[in-house]
Formats: C-alpha cells, structure tokens, sequence
C-alpha cells in the first residue's frame, strides 16, 4: 500500500485536542502537536479543529500556511535541501537539482512514495565555498556533482544523520 494513503487513527487527534481546547490561544501549540503525532497536519483535522476552538476553518489553514515548518502532507523520513544560491548556481547547482529530482522521481515540494524522501529547495546553506552543496537533514554534503549525486542515493535506506 502507498504509505502516504495510509489510515489515521483519529482517536488520537480527539485527545490531542481535548488536551488543548481550553486553553487560551492554543491553536498553535494543538496543531504543532498534531504534527508531532502524525508527521503532519491531516488536512480532515482542520475542520474538527476549527468546530472545537470555535474558528472558521479558513482561519485554521490560513495560521497553518502562515508557518513553513507546519505540513499539511505527509513528510519524508528525510528532507533533501538542494541549495539554490548564487554561490552554488555558478557552479553547477542547477544540474545538481536536477539529477536529484531524476534520483528520487520527485520534484520540488514533494515526498517520495515510500515516504523516504521530501526534496526542497533553500536560498543559501552556509557553505557557499563547497558549492554546489545540499544538506540531507542535518548532514551537509558540499562540491556535488553527478557521481556523488548517484551515489548518495544508490542506497534509499541510508542512515543520512551525522555520525
Ligand atoms: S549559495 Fe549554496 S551554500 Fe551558499
């Protein structure tokens, strides 16, 4: 089965929100907390969270847009951050995009079947000497190019946090 289909257990996302439905302002903290639980925010749960904290559900997504680290689609166990920087540009960084979307079959903003993967786009890592660069969750990986590309994704259940 596609894992991103896979069934929620909503008994769950009664008690997260009982937990927090008295208190005030607690919008944020409750759908950080839903995120915690599910690895996102199910876009079913805005309405039942607007009906218990008395907002419109308009108001529920538009806080939950508002904030980039809130995700209303399930995430990949790990977060490909290609940098698309000037530094990197000139060296090649537009290649390196490419053949990770090739790697992984994916495009920007988007979570492989098998919810190994979410690829992401960044204005700069910091490491603008090892350009062209990309950073897999913690782990920066600097002077890319195509053969380490290849090989950084030969094997798809890698371990990519720092040792
Ligand atoms: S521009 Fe890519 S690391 Fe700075």
């Amino acid at each position: 089965m596609n894992q991103k289909n896979r069934e929620i257990d909503w008994s769950r996302l009664n008690e997260i929100i009982a937990e927090h439905c008295q208190e005030r302002w607690s919008l944020i903290p409750l759908v950080q907390e839903i995120q915690n639980e599910y690895g996102y925010i199910p876009p079913d749960a805005i309405p039942i969270i607007a009906d218990k904290l008395k907002l419109f559900p308009s108001a529920v997504q538009g806080v939950i847009s508002f904030y980039a680290q809130l995700y209303t689609e399930p995430r990949g166990r790990n977060t490909v951050r290609v940098c698309r920087g000037t530094a990197c540009h000139v060296r090649g960084g537009k290649t390196i995009l490419k053949l990770v979307k090739k790697e992984l079959g994916i495009d920007e903003g988007e979570t492989t079947d098998d919810l190994e993967y979410t690829l992401e786009t960044v204005a700069c890592i910091g490491v603008c000497a090892l350009a062209p660069s990309l950073v897999i969750n913690q782990q920066v990986y600097g002077r890319m190019n195509p053969k380490k590309v290849g090989q950084l994704f030969k094997r798809k259940d890698e371990n990519h946090e720092p040792a």
